[in-house]
């Protein structure tokens, strides 16, 4: 299995904190948020990731992370020269993830779990990660059937459909390359990860494993806030480095 940290965007939200760096690289208490995402993959057992970031942040990385050595990993960096989608990360990263499976999660996402027991159990196909949330119209939603399988996955239902959001963290074998080739731009003129997940899904390749711990993205000010405080409190001593 190799790993994928997105770690791109100018994080316009966030001005003017990010004026001056990437928000992946905004403290949440003690560490930078890209460590939490690098935590929950390298706990997995992951040891090759790729990062890729926007190309005016790529210094930064590199001095803050280095070559992987300091985390006994190996590091490998692309950029993204513009914000796409998320499921751009699959064509950037087409020739790292070669013929493996892999785990891609995103920079600003910090998760509570330890996923090991999910991403190495995966057989193929495509796995997504859900939460309860009571703002399901900001996220992916998962609706599940009677049998507790996935019935339909829907990005920012403007009508309810359910609570399940889809977090940032997914495992797709390496089918996922050609699938990203063949899907077009959404209104939105990004490549959407829900546009993989339901070329799995109508295959019934799509499971959804759910996240039992905190699930937080640090992307505004309000959810940063919370973050660093959920971090203090629960995550900085589980941290390994
Ligand atoms: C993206 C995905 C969405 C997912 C979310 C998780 O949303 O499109 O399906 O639920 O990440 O953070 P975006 O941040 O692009 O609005």
């Amino acid at each position: 299995m190799r790993g994928i940290i997105l770690s791109g965007g100018s994080g316009s939200r966030l001005s003017p904190l990010t004026k001056i760096t990437s928000k992946q690289l905004l403290p949440i208490y003690n560490k930078p948020m890209i460590y939490y995402p690098l935590h929950t993959l390298i706990q997995a057992g992951i040891k090759e990731i790729l990062i890729i970031v926007a190309p005016e942040r790529a210094g930064d990385y590199l001095n803050l992370l280095g070559s992987g050595k300091d985390f006994g990993v190996k590091f490998t960096y692309e950029i993204q020269d513009e914000p796409k989608g998320l499921a751009e990360a699959f064509l950037i990263g087409e020739n790292f993830i070669d013929d493996e499976d892999v785990a891609m999660i995103l920079g600003d996402n910090i998760f509570e779990d330890n996923f090991s027991k999910e991403i190495n159990s995966f057989k193929g196909g495509g796995k997504v990660f859900v939460k309860k949330v009571p703002d399901p119209e900001r996220f992916g939603v998962v609706k599940f059937n009677k049998e507790e399988k996935i019935e339909t996955i829907v990005e920012k239902p403007k009508n309810w459909i359910s609570d399940f959001a889809v977090t940032g963290l997914y495992v797709y074998d390496s089918r996922v390359v050609e699938i990203a080739k063949s899907i077009k731009p959404s209104k939105r003129g990004e490549l959407e990860i829900t546009d993989i997940n339901n070329w799995y899904l109508q295959k019934s390749e799509l499971e959804a494993a759910k996240v039992e711990g905190l699930w937080l993205d640090a992307g505004t000010f309000d959810s940063l806030l919370a973050a660093q405080n959920v971090a203090k409190e629960k995550l900085a001593d589980k941290m390994s480095f």
